[in-house]
């Protein structure tokens, strides 16, 4: 197949970039390098530019042999999209509506879109499946579900087949050593821990600890990327294979608390490093568990790395390998 990957320089795109080429895939990948990087698509071909550009996506879409659209390059910082509500409207609305747009003038079809856990808000009930009501509690998570309704009008009216993918916390990088996070400003919570393992951060600061959970600190799943990437590549295949929309939660089930993590981290790491404890950060849910079985079930995906050992092992290599020489 021959895929169009938008954002494909960035942390979770590059990996996909990466699984679609080494499957046999034709890939193009569309970046305007805000926050990616040109050498992280290692595969396929390259053409930077904005997915808001018409015509940068009519000269893409003009070749006439695309069968798919993914795309990864929403803005991600829920803190910035409380202060910044115009600018993530803009990006994660508004230029994908151009690019919708531009997949039906040149009648291209399947679309996978990159969601989130933030559609869901605060949860009702953990684990969090498909049927949870959504109620997002701001701007990012918002941008992200009104682009899943207008899929769903697209598919009835347009016939646009999408799948939306609500990621939980996406974490670690390729095994290979190959690529893995990059983020400026980092966020994260696994790569902060590790600059602080390697030294290279003076502390981790942990975000609350009276919480209502068993620590008092907030709990997430954490997902390996390379276990999201068989999640899109085998979503795609289905949805061209049955020419049906759908929707899926992906996480590995399982929780851990920003303490356990800075545990494992230790353990993975080998070294000791600097806690401490800060207020809250605003809009942090205490819990969110993807219940992933509609996924396993219907897509037949299995994760990889159940492990949250495994995973940080991953990002650990990531951090002392091409990070440490940067
Ligand atoms: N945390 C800390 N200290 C830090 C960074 C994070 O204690 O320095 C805590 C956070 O408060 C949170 C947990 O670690 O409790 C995980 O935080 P992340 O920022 O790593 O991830 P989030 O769960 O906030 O966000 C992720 C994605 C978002 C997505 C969201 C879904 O990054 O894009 O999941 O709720 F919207």
């Amino acid at each position: 197949m021959k895929i169009l990957v938008v954002g494909g320089a960035g942390y979770i795109g590059s990996h996909m970039v990466k699984q679609l080429a080494k499957a046999g895939n034709d890939v193009i990948t569309l970046d305007n390098l805000s926050y990616g990087y040109r050498d992280a698509v290692k595969y396929g071909e390259f053409v930077e530019g904005d997915l808001g550009d018409d015509s940068v996506l009519d000269s893409i879409f003009r070749s006439g042999d695309i069968d798919a659209v993914m795309h990864f390059a929403g803005f991600i910082q829920v803190g910035e999209s409380v202060i910044k509500p115009a600018m993530y409207y803009h990006n994660n609305v508004v230029n994908t509506f151009t690019l919708l747009d531009a997949m039906l003038r040149h009648d291209i079809k399947n679309f996978i879109f990159s969601s989130t856990a933030a559609i869901f808000g605060e949860p009702d009930y953990t684990p969090i499946d498909e049927k949870h009501n959504k109620h997002p509690i701001n701007p990012y998570g918002h941008s992200k579900l009104m682009i899943e309704q207008v899929l769903d009008d697209y598919d009835t009216a347009y016939g646009l087949r999408s799948t939306c993918l609500r990621y939980f916390n996406a974490a670690g990088a390729d095994p290979d050593g190959e690529l893995g996070e990059r983020h400026v400003p980092e966020t994260h919570l696994i790569p902060l821990i590790l600059q602080a393992a390697s030294g290279r951060r003076e502390d981790i600061k942990v975000f609350g600890d009276d919480y209502a959970t068993d620590d008092g600190t907030c709990v997430r799943d954490y997902i390996h990327i390379n276990d999201l990437c068989d999640a899109h590549s085998l979503a795609l295949q289905k949805m061209m294979k049955e020419d049906k929309s759908a929707r899926y939660n992906l996480g590995n089930g399982k929780g851990f608390s920003v303490k356990q993590v800075i545990d494992v981290a230790k353990e993975v790491s080998g070294n000791d490093f600097k806690v401490s404890i800060e207020p809250r950060r605003a809009g942090d849910p205490a819990v969110l568990v993807a219940d992933a079985t509609l996924a396993k079930e219907e897509l037949n995906w299995q994760p990889q790395f159940a492990d949250l050992k495994d995973i940080v092992k991953t990002a650990w290599d990531w951090e002392t390998g091409f990070l440490a020489k940067q």
